[in-house]
């Protein structure tokens, strides 16, 4: 396995790799857990060379959000993705990636002002370009993001249409803990107590889903307000940020659920804002 930190570098062999061989790129920010090697494994069953790169992206964090303390472990990545199958770590220096000239961005416009791009103003233009310059060092056939951050690959794949990237975006299942919670680099700021509290969001989801499923009930109104009553049970100090249902292509709200919903919600636990998503039929 190859680790390379060098865009100039990076670009070369991808260069003269993609002649002969398919070229998959799982994009991460590092700190990886069974989810990102999930993805790296979807990756080697579509690709003959898989290239992982690492990245902190500063562009897609807000002023008050956890840029500095985001966690990092590269030689626990590094040991990670050469057991899950990876052939090439990327991991491109900041002051490379974005000089102190830098001023070109890539933004998709509709569909990133809803859920994650409402209440994170500027994050998701700041995940499409440096996911645009990635495709463009790394020139893969074939890309793998994770169900989780849903939201991020539907403007992923808008982008890749829009600008006409022939690469074909991968969406892989949401890999979940035992208890239900989806596996994230920031569950580690949680306590096991914490933890426990966690699950609010699963459940939630879980519990919609059947109401939908069981009991036919389909106004979104009834199933949020049954939802924000199970988080708080289970987390009195949750703070939702927002529980959406929406149409699944373009993330447009709907008043009643049908078999192309799906429900999306943000919510703070102890401090620590989690993301969850579930299809509701
Ligand atoms: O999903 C992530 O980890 C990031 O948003 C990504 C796609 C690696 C871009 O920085």
């Amino acid at each position: 396995m190859q680790i390379i930190r060098s865009v100039k570098k990076m670009q070369k062999l991808a260069r003269e790799l993609s002649r002969r061989k398919t070229i998959g790129l799982v994009p991460t920010m590092g700190y990886l857990h069974e989810g990102h090697l999930s993805l790296i494994k979807k990756a080697k069953a579509q690709s003959d060379i898989v290239v992982v790169s690492i990245f902190v992206n500063p562009l897609q964090f807000g002023p008050k959000e956890d840029l500095t303390k985001y966690p990092r472990d590269e030689k626990g990545d590094i040991a990670r993705i050469k057991k899950a199958g990876g052939d090439i770590v990327f991991i491109p220096r900041r002051e490379e990636l974005y000089d102190s000239e830098f001023q070109t961005y890539v933004e998709v416009e509709n569909i990133t002002e809803t859920l994650e791009g409402e209440s994170r103003p500027g994050h998701f233009r700041g995940v499409t370009t440096v996911v645009a310059k990635l495709f463009n060092i790394v020139r893969p056939d074939l890309a793998v993001f994770g169900q989780k951050d849903y939201q991020q690959a539907a403007v992923i794949k808008r982008m890749v249409k829009d600008l006409d990237f022939p690469i074909k975006i991968v969406v892989a299942p949401t890999v979940r803990e035992k208890s239900g919670l989806a596996m994230s680099s920031r569950n580690k700021y949680f306590t096991p107590e914490q933890k426990k509290e966690a699950v609010c969001l699963y459940v939630a989801l879980v519990m919609a889903k059947n109401m939908v499923r069981k009991e036919r009930i389909r106004d979104t109104s009834k199933l949020t307000a049954e939802m924000k009553r199970v988080i708080g049970e289970i987390c009195p100090t949750a703070e939702i940020d927002y529980i959406a249902f929406t149409d699944f292509d373009r993330l447009r709200p709907v008043k009643s659920v049908d078999k192309n919903t799906i429900c999306s919600m943000a919510v703070r636990v102890h401090g620590v804002r989690l993301i969850d998503n579930m299809m509701m039929r």
